[in-house]
């Protein structure tokens, strides 16, 4: 006898449906290719990602069908195609499943997917050190870590203890993963970090060695305040945007590092901080400034990136995480049926840390 489940899975069909749990009946036996592992989720988290691409979500853009929300995922492996290698029945693991509007995401009971396509997925890493469950830890960081990750590795960087990292956005997720990965995994001399006041007790902790207020004085001012006291007026090798921010464009040859060094502004973001829930397509498009960046205009080294799925930062986060060299920050944790308040939290744009929701 075929063994069929119930598969709830929150949904969207447009930009102005309101997300609703969909539920389908799923062939445990049939539902899965020769490559492809079924994976029962227990938890999923949720990334400002999947909101913009919510408001985006026109229909002659997206399509009518609906589009289920988030791409972290942690869960059991509860079937396995002939040939997949690397994964058995039982295997807890987690990972970053990428999609684009698909009608498969990861905050639904079941996820099927090709490890070799997919191949941003690890067995889960032992959090007992901490507060939370592993699945629930495990879902938290894949997305965030691997953009971290990318943003310090993906131009050629040499970054070590020399080297002086400016972040916009000190307390996003994102950054949070990439101080841990700059001083614990790098050893990067220096991380000075821009958040706001009210968050200077909470990013010390993390190991901002300095810290900026975006909402006290002009933030540019602040900055150089810090170079000059801190750092013998030296300037960055990096500057990494995980907020959308065009503050340091003007004065960008005081800041970062003459071009020349392989200095990096590395933006996840773009120029301008997004609405997540109202996102207009205007302020996602290139501005002037963009001239600067590009062929004989190229004032500096610039890339707006998009997380790509790969197993090399899952390798490093798993490890990280073993062995007490990075804690996702987790913001808060909620059920299944309550996803609108998970929803709601993340899009107050105050979280600290990931929201996760636990499904099984
Ligand atoms: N390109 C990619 O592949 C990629 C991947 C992941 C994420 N992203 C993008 O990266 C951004 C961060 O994502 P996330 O999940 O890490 O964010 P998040 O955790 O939701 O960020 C929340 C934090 O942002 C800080 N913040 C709010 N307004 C700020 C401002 N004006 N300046 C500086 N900090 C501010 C707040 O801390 P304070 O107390 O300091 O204000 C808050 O705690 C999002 O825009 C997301 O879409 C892109």
């Amino acid at each position: 006898m075929s063994e069929s489940v119930a598969n709830r899975a929150v949904v969207f069909y447009n930009n102005k449906s309101l997300p609703t749990i969909l539920s389908e009946e799923l062939n445990l036996d049939t539902c899965y290719s020769s490559s492809e592992v079924v994976i029962k989720v227990h938890a999923a988290a949720l990334n400002p990602v999947d909101f913009l691409l919510q408001g985006l979500a026109y229909s002659w853009l997206s399509g009518r069908g609906p589009k289920c929300f988030s791409r972290d995922y942690s869960g059991e492996v509860v079937k396995v195609g002939a040939n997949v290698t690397d994964y058995k029945v039982g295997d807890k693991v987690a990972g970053m499943f990428k999609h684009l509007y698909g009608k498969q995401g990861t905050l639904c009971d079941y996820l099927i997917l090709d490890p070799v396509k997919q191949p941003a997925i690890t067995k889960i890493a032992n959090a007992e050190h901490t507060e939370y469950d592993d699945y629930v830890v495990n879902a938290s960081w894949p997305l965030v870590f691997g953009t971290a990750y990318q943003g310090l590795t993906n131009y050629g960087q040499k970054l070590g203890p020399n080297s002086k990292i400016l972040v916009i956005g000190a307390s996003t997720s994102v950054s949070n993963a990439l101080v841990q990965i700059a001083k614990n995994h790098l050893k990067v001399g220096t991380v000075v970090g821009i958040c706001s006041k009210n968050s200077f007790d909470y990013n010390k902790k993390l190991g901002y060695d300095y810290l900026a207020a975006y909402d006290e004085g002009s933030v540019v001012n602040n900055v150089k305040e810090i170079m000059k006291k801190n750092l013998n007026n030296e300037k960055f090798d990096l500057i990494f945007d995980s907020v959308g921010n065009s503050d340091f464009f003007g004065c960008i040859n005081d800041v970062l590092k003459h071009k020349s060094h392989n200095s990096q502004y590395v933006s996840v973001a773009g120029d301008k901080k997004l609405n997540y829930s109202n996102p207009r397509m205007w302020d996602s498009l290139p501005g002037l400034e963009s001239l600067k960046r590009y062929g004989p205009f190229r004032k500096y080294n610039y890339n707006l990136f998009l997380l790509q799925s790969d197993s090399a930062y899952m390798k490093l986060g798993h490890k990280m995480i073993s062995e007490k060299q990075y804690m996702p920050a987790i913001d808060s944790v909620y059920n299944f049926d309550d996803y609108a308040e998970a929803f709601k939290r993340i899009n107050s744009n105050r979280s600290k840390g990931k929201v996760v929701i636990q499904i099984n």
